[in-house]
């Protein structure tokens, strides 16, 4: 009784020692919330980019929060960025890292070499390999949006734009990153399509740590369904099995990753290669249907390029800046670093502020520059020619405070942990955009519709994600 006591006694004493931290002069503003240890985890997970905002107005561009026991300084400043990026040393990425993948997909790399993982990324998603990937991506969406189209070039089809985008992009891009034949006996991408998005829809939750029990369950069994269904790729050295995969799997065994382990791994991958290249393309495609003068643009400049010549780079400035613009509005990536070593951090205007140990740091693009109307006048507005000049030309001069960003635009993160098949998801979702404005009739089914809203819970992982969807309806085109 006496020791029970003692025990609680003690474990308040230590909690109230561990939460009580109170600001000293040198610390960024400090606002732990109402709630015990959870701090601001609640507002914090419903809608991650109004809640930043809040403390934004209350606090300036950088602050302290706690979020479920740990202490976030948030960085809003995109003068200061770099600060933050470029310090690897003080500033870890992979811990953080390794904490969403246990998380998420229940893994944990023995021996896990980053940088040569890295290497081995770029040399296939970069160079003379970018090109196969993309020819080969080019012959599986042909391939699949033709077998979507309504038989009869008279019917009409209607379906939700998301759904179309997500579903042909996913399957196109699993066919050529983890191989197999359509039609062959490899696994068929459909029901990988089906069992993701089951996955996808529990993704956040699962990263906050914050599923309920049958939801827990529900999250296992489907991850155990998606480990079968991966299991055998990459293994085979058939045609059409991708090298990539190959590549990655040697690795992964020269790690000492045995078979479990290589699973989780592979449906990480797919989670990384897959799960944003299908919104942003349905992003797109409804602010092209839903601006007729955008669409009317990229049309124009795709009428001037040749089927051919999208396997090679091309020049299309136009739909670059719709892209961009598109990215802008809905690429939300929280950019995460543990503090492994106390740091002071040199902010832009002058200002100096301690990092603690211990502390995570992120940043998030997506409140500034993305949306920040000092940078972008009228932010909430898909302008598609914002990132054109009056001569065409690609337009890189934004300002704040008068000086000239250099990230006026983070869709992809930055800094040597940014996105490596930034290329290849740009290559992909072009020919996607050509292939549905050249070779069909897109419509929305009421013309006046407007674009469906943002689901705020997903603010910080990668693409968002409509409320809802957007109802199109397609046909073949049909040629005289
Ligand atoms: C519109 C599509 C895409 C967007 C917006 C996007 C965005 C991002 C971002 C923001 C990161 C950095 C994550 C972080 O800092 O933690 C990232 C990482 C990564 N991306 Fe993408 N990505 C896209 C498509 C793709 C595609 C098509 C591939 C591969 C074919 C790919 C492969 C990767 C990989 C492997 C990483 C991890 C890099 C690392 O761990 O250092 N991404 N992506
Ligand atoms: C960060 O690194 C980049 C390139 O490595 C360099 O151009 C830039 O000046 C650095 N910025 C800071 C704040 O250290
Ligand atoms: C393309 O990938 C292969 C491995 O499949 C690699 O040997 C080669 O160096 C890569 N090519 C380039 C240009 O990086
Ligand atoms: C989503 O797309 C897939 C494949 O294109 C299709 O089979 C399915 O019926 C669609 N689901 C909805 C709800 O439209
Ligand atoms: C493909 O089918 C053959 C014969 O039915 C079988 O031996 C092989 O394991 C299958 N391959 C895969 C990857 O399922
Ligand atoms: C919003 O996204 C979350 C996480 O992906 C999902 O669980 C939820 O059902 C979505 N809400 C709506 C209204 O689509
Ligand atoms: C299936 O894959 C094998 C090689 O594994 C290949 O020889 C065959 O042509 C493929 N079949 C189809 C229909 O693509």
């Amino acid at each position: 009784m006496i020791w029970t006591i003692f025990l609680l006694v003690q474990a308040v004493l230590l909690y109230f020692f561990v939460t009580n931290r109170s600001r000293s002069k040198s610390d960024p503003p400090l606002d732990k919330g109402v709630i015990p240890w959870l701090g601001h985890a609640l507002e914090f997970g419903k809608d991650a980019y109004k809640f930043l905002n809040r403390m934004k107005l209350k606090h300036g561009n950088i602050f302290t929060v706690r979020v479920a026991g740990r202490y976030v300084t948030v960085l809003l400043d995109p003068h200061s960025y770099d600060a933050v990026i470029n310090d690897s040393h003080s500033l870890d990425f992979s811990r953080y890292a390794q904490v969403l993948m246990e998380r998420i997909f229940n893994l944990r790399l023995p021996h896990h070499q980053p940088a040569k993982e890295k290497t081995m990324m770029k040399k296939h998603f970069l160079g003379m390999n970018l090109s196969a990937l993309t020819s080969t991506s080019s012959r599986h969406l042909q391939a699949l949006l033709k077998a979507e189209m309504p038989q009869n070039q008279k019917d009409w089809k209607e379906e939700g734009l998301f759904n179309f985008s997500y579903s042909l992009l996913f399957k196109a891009g699993y066919l050529t990153l983890f191989g197999g034949e359509q039609n062959n006996n490899s696994t068929d991408p459909s029901s990988i399509y089906e069992e993701y998005k089951k996955f996808d829809g529990l993704l956040t939750k699962m990263a906050r740590g914050t599923l309920k029990p049958e939801e827990k369950r529900k999250a296992q069994s489907v991850r155990l369904r998606l480990w079968e269904l991966l299991a055998p790729a990459g293994l085979t050295e058939d045609m059409g099995a991708s090298p990539w995969l190959q590549a990655y799997r040697r690795l992964l065994q020269e790690e000492g990753a045995d078979e479990e382990t290589q699973k989780k791994a592979v449906l990480m991958q797919l989670w990384a290669t897959q799960g944003n290249v299908g919104p942003a393309a349905f992003w797109l495609l409804g602010y092209l249907l839903t601006n007729p003068e955008a669409l009317t643009a990229v049309k124009r400049e795709m009428e001037t390029l040749e089927t051919s010549l999208l396997d090679r780079p091309v020049n299309t400035p136009v739909f670059d800046s719709a892209l961009e613009e598109t990215l802008r509005l809905t690429a939300a990536p929280f950019i995460t670093r543990e503090v492994v070593q106390e740091k002071t951090l040199h902010m832009a205007d002058g200002q100096e502020y301690l990092l603690r140990k211990g502390d995570r740091v992120c940043l998030f693009p997506f409140s500034s520059p993305q949306m920040d109307p000092e940078i972008h006048l009228e932010p909430q507005k898909f302008k598609y020619d914002r990132f054109l000049n009056e001569d065409g030309s690609v337009k890189r001069d934004f300002y704040k405070g008068g000086r000239r960003l250099k990230y006026y635009t983070m869709p992809w993160g930055a800094g040597t942990n940014g996105c490596v098949g930034k290329q290849f998801a740009i290559n992909t979702i072009r020919q996607f955009v050509y292939m549905v404005l050249t070779n069909c009739d897109l419509e929305l089914c009421d013309p006046n519709a407007q674009m469906p809203e943002v689901n705020a819970s997903r603010y910080g992982f990668g693409m968002l994600q409509p409320v809802g969807d957007l109802l199109v309806r397609y046909k073949l085109r049909s040629t005289h």
